[in-house]
């Protein structure tokens, strides 16, 4: 096979420092100083010392509304010099105003978007050093995370051009920050931009064994234990629903498990795992291309996994946890799984293939069944998994689907916290009915399109057994079609925020 010209290291992301400001902000050498103010003239360090300075300028502009302080408001400016004296003025080259809004509106994800807003706006031209004061304004419980924001919005989808087009800086420093906010913040924001880029990445260049090289390199630099089942491993441990899937292409399936021993050995561990089919055509089923062309996003559930094992790697959590990615790509060939093909999964259910680009659940049936041997707890999984999703709860909501109301609402709280769109669906056992086969014990495809994100969880459900079980259906938030202030179109790492606030509360009870 011919080799794509182009390879990558996987995963490559902008190495930004962060750190805690040292000394006088106003005599901060840097490219941009980023001023936070808060409605009704709220200041932070940085503001309170320019207005003083510069003789209530900031107190004036804001008054006669110049320089405005709703939520995410920019003004980027030069520095002010003091016409006096050029040396006296701030030692800053630019300066962007935030505004913060309402202080009792802010939460963990307003200040993430914040942070994210905030580097966004700085990151089209070369800025080495940014100095951000947002200290007495952004309440300290919430900085970490405007650092993982400012971290996130230093990332995006331009990362194969020529002429780079994001420029991150080399240093953040925040002022009036906490070591532990400097350091919880910076990694969760990595960990989100690794998932990020491996999303982002291309399917010629991310496919199942270039991810599970990726994931491996990142489980060494974080201690994490990790196991790779290649092709014939998978054929050994009967996963025969996941070789189907992949069988068509040229680049063979993978399963990765990743293991976090943070805990006492004899408890059950909770297990994390994702759908990671790297690329979907549809296989025998084609997609038309409107619907194949962001098709790389279909591994996300698996880069949430990686990205989320590693964070609480790094975080070194008192608990066991497994992430498991189930990693195959849908394509088309003269040996392609077949509709009408039965195909006896690995827990030995067999399935009627109605639906070829019914895919997901067809690696992910092997793959729970992976999760259910290690006996843990409690399953989690995510996935770009159904169209019908985001049909009913559009772009920017996840679906979630429990057999266990009791770990949903973990799941609920735990989104709510980090400002992330969730919103239950229905379980009723009617929607099992609708997966029923005539040849097999269940099909892959309910009957008709209705409820296409319910059927598609009662399949699932089917290979947890009576494992507490929730499946987060992220097929709409997880690949943005437009750009936000605070993020770039493509991959957004959804849910990585929740489920990594979800294993701290696992961790702390
Ligand atoms: N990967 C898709 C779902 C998807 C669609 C994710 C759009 C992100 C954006 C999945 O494999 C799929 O094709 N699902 C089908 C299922 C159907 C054939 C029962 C769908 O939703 O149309
Ligand atoms: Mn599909
Ligand atoms: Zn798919």
């Amino acid at each position: 096979m011919l080799k794509d010209r182009l390879t990558v290291t996987l995963p490559v992301i902008a190495q930004v420092d962060v750190a805690r400001f040292e000394g006088n902000v106003i005599d901060a050498v840097c490219d941009c100083l980023v001023i936070a103010i808060g409605d009704a003239g709220v200041m932070s360090t940085a503001a309170k010392a320019i207005d003083q300075r510069f003789d209530r300028w900031l107190s004036d502009a804001i008054e006669s509304d110049a320089i405005k302080t709703g939520f995410g408001d920019l003004t980027m400016m030069p520095a002010l010099k003091s016409p006096a004296n050029k040396s006296s003025a701030s030692a800053a080259k630019s300066w962007l105003i935030v505004g913060t809004g309402k202080a009792k509106d802010l939460s963990r994800g307003k200040a993430f978007e914040l942070g994210a807003t905030m580097t966004r706006r700085l990151v089209d031209s070369r800025r080495e050093r940014l100095v951000i004061s947002a200290d007495d304004v952004v309440p300290a419980d919430l900085m970490d995370s405007l650092v993982a924001g400012s971290l996130s919005g230093c990332d995006g989808q331009a990362i194969h051009m020529s002429e780079p087009k994001l420029n991150a800086p080399a240093k953040i420093e925040f002022v009036g920050i906490s070591d532990d906010a400097v350091f919880s913040g910076k990694l969760v924001g990595d960990s989100l931009n690794i998932t990020r880029r491996l999303v982002n990445e291309p399917p010629n260049l991310l496919y199942p064994e270039s991810f599970a090289d990726a994931a491996t390199v990142l489980a060494r630099e974080v201690g994490l234990e990790i196991e790779v089942w290649d092709e014939k491993r998978l054929e050994a441990e009967g996963c025969r629903a996941i070789l189907a899937v992949g069988r068509a292409s040229h680049r063979p399936p993978r399963l990765v498990m990743l293991r976090h021993r943070g805990g006492d050995p004899a408890t059950a561990p909770l297990a994390i795992v994702g759908k990671g089919v790297t690329f979907d055509s549809g296989g025998l089923s084609i997609k038309p291309s409107d619907g194949m062309a962001d098709m790389k996003c279909d591994m996300a559930g698996a880069a949430t996994v990686v990205g989320v094992m590693r964070a609480i790697a790094i975080m070194k959590l008192p608990i066991n946890v497994i992430g498991l990615c189930g990693l195959a790509e849908n394509m088309i060939s003269g040996d392609a799984y077949r509709l009408g093909d039965v195909i006896e999964t690995r827990s030995g259910v067999m399935i009627e293939i109605l639906n070829t680009d019914a895919e997901g659940r067809v690696v992910l049936a092997d793959t729970l069944d992976v999760a259910v041997q290690q006996q843990p707890s409690a399953i989690i999984d995510m996935a770009t998994l159904t169209g019908a999703c985001m049909v009913a709860l559009g772009r920017d909501i996840a679906g979630l689907m429990t057999n266990d109301q009791s770990l949903c609402d973990e799941i609920e709280a735990s989104a709510k916290v980090q400002g992330e769109l969730v919103w239950p669906l229905p379980m009723f056992d009617l929607f099992g009915e609708q997966i029923k086969s005539k040849v097999a014990d269940i099909k892959n495809v309910g009957d008709g399109r209705w409820g296409g994100a319910i059927t598609a969880a009662k399949f699932l459900e089917r290979f947890v057994h009576d494992i507490p079980w929730v499946h987060i259906d992220i097929a709409g938030p997880a690949f943005a079609e437009s750009p936000k202030p605070h993020r770039d179109a493509g991959a957004t790492g959804v849910m990585l925020r929740t489920l990594v606030n979800w294993l701290q509360t696992r961790s702390a009870r």
